[in-house]
């Protein structure tokens, strides 16, 4: 079986935000995603609604049929969010205001976060919404991942996106893969995400019992020039 593409459809909604227009629509954008390959719609609604907006939630569940990803910071606002629109999964990642994007995986070291953290995890649970942690690949904080009773891990490859390129890049993709075995040695389900290209993607790709991959800035930039369809089949082709 290949591995599944989650296209994140955020930056369709920048450019939007950036008239505060009706376009470009991520909902089109999630329905021609979804006919070029995607497998699944991801969309992170963050606490100063830089993209997506709730509005968004609620056209994809309406209008579109397909599996909807949530990408959510651990606080309540987001879980009344997640229990009102019912996405299929959510995905609790870290959440800075200030920050450009997810700076990294969760931090475990802050006992409050994962107290919220639980409070997600079980209202999300209770209501048969699925849920994995975005954590960085660590053998730490996969176990703490696994202790919190999730059942899917994403692991964040941002770090060694940066380092393509870099006398880098083999060892942090080496902590991916170890991280990786570590999920499947869990039994989990392994995902991973955050910084991955046209370039970069193969070598993540080719680990061992990876599921799926959440993709987002590099198919909307390349859809810039070659579509969004182009984009999105190009993507997958790559990772099949
Ligand atoms: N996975 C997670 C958990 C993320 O927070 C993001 C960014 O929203 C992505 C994947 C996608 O990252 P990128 O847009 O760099 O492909």
């Amino acid at each position: 079986m290949g591995i599944k593409l989650g296209v994140n459809i955020d930056h369709v909604a920048t450019v939007r935000q950036a008239r505060k227009d009706i376009n470009p629509d991520p909902i089109e954008a999630a329905r021609v995603a979804l006919s070029s390959g995607a497998d699944m719609i991801v969309m992170h609604i963050r606490g100063d609604r830089r993209h997506i907006q709730e509005d968004d939630l609620e056209r994809i569940r309406k209008e579109v049929k397909c599996y909807v990803h949530l990408e959510m910071a651990a606080n309540a606002d987001m879980k009344n969010i997640a229990l009102k629109y019912k996405p299929d999964s959510i995905c609790i990642v870290p959440e800075k205001p200030a920050e450009v994007t997810t700076e990294g995986g969760l931090n475990f070291k802050d006992k409050s976060m994962i107290r919220e953290i639980e409070k997600v995890i079980k209202a999300a649970s209770d209501n048969g919404i699925g849920v994995s942690l975005f954590v960085d690949p660590n053998a730490d904080d996969v176990r703490m991942g696994y202790k919190l009773g999730v059942d899917t891990i994403e692991l964040c490859t941002r770090k060694y996106a940066e380092s393509w390129g870099s006398k880098n890049q083999a060892s942090e993709l080496e902590r991916i893969q170890l991280a990786s075995y570590l999920v499947k040695e869990l039994n989990m389900s392994l995902h991973s995400g955050h910084g991955l290209d046209y370039y970069n993607v193969k070598p993540v790709a080719d680990i061992e019992g990876m599921e799926c991959l959440n993709i987002g800035f590099s198919i909307i930039s390349r859809a810039i020039f070659v579509g969004l369809k182009n984009a999105v089949s190009e993507m997958k082709e790559l990772i099949d």
